[in-house]
């Protein structure tokens, strides 16, 4: 079976002294997980995380990864610097970027296309608003936002990963119920073998307000193949207790 990969974000939160509290204390309870770590820590700290975590069984993830390759985009960071810097993962097309910074689905799936061409994988993250549930547009909101993806990145299309986050579960402590997220990951997962014969291998991850009491549930779904944390990943026993439930 494949093991199941819990992705810590920590947004725009942490400073130096902080951050190692809380790598050092991930490290100390964390001997052997059976499933996949990431932390995707705030560009800034990348170095400093890197550090802490070389030779461990964490993995380095960034929030973000430039659209462009090289050249005159002030405030960017390209794919092949976040590669210098051991990453291994970028998220790409999450809400508050989608929402904050006008990533369209077309600048998301370039973001994916630009991280793969440096080895890295991307956990682009889809979902919808709250609107969009009440009027019934789930499905299509979802199906959108991954064809761009897909037709962006053709046959490597089975190396990335897929998060799917519902907007209102996003930080509201309100999570989408094990059958509703259930429920939207098929309706990925079905997309996906539509358009890769290695679409069982793509992991689906649920996220938005999982956490320590609620992990469980939501990764025993068949579809479930881990989550995307954020606020229960600033908080060592809350991520510890998530890791553990999909170990
Ligand atoms: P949350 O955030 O766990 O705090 O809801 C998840 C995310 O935005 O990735």
């Amino acid at each position: 079976m494949m093991k199941k990969l819990i992705a810590g974000n920590w947004k725009m939160n942490g400073n130096l002294v902080a951050n190692e509290l809380l790598i050092k204390g991930l490290l100390a309870g964390l001997l052997q997980p059976g499933c996949q770590v990431a932390v995707c820590v705030p560009s800034l700290y990348l170095a400093q995380i890197h550090s802490l975590l070389s030779g461990t069984a964490i993995d380095l993830g960034a929030q973000d990864v430039s659209q462009h390759e090289i050249g005159a985009y002030t405030g960017e960071i390209a794919g092949s610097m976040l590669k210098e810097l051991g990453v291994r993962y970028a998220i790409v097309g999450h809400s508050e970027r989608r929402q904050y910074h006008g990533e369209t689905d077309v600048v998301v799936a370039t973001k994916a296309q630009r991280a793969l061409a440096n080895g890295i994988t991307p956990i682009v993250c889809v979902g919808e608003s709250l609107a969009e549930r009440e009027a019934g547009k789930t499905e299509e909101v979802v199906k959108r936002q991954l064809a761009a993806v897909i037709h962006a990145n053709g046959h490597c299309i089975s190396e990335v990963v897929v998060a799917y986050e519902p907007v209102w579960a996003i930080g509201t402590g309100r999570s989408a119920t094990s059958e509703q997220a259930q429920h939207v990951h098929s309706v990925l997962r079905a997309q996906l073998r539509a358009a890769s014969e290695h679409a069982d291998r793509i992991k689906l991850l649920y996220g938005g307000s999982m956490n320590a009491a609620n992990a469980k549930d939501l990764l025993a779904q068949p579809d479930i193949d881990g989550g995307l944390i954020g606020g229960a990943a600033l908080k060592v026993q809350d991520f510890l207790t998530i890791i553990a439930a999909a170990s």
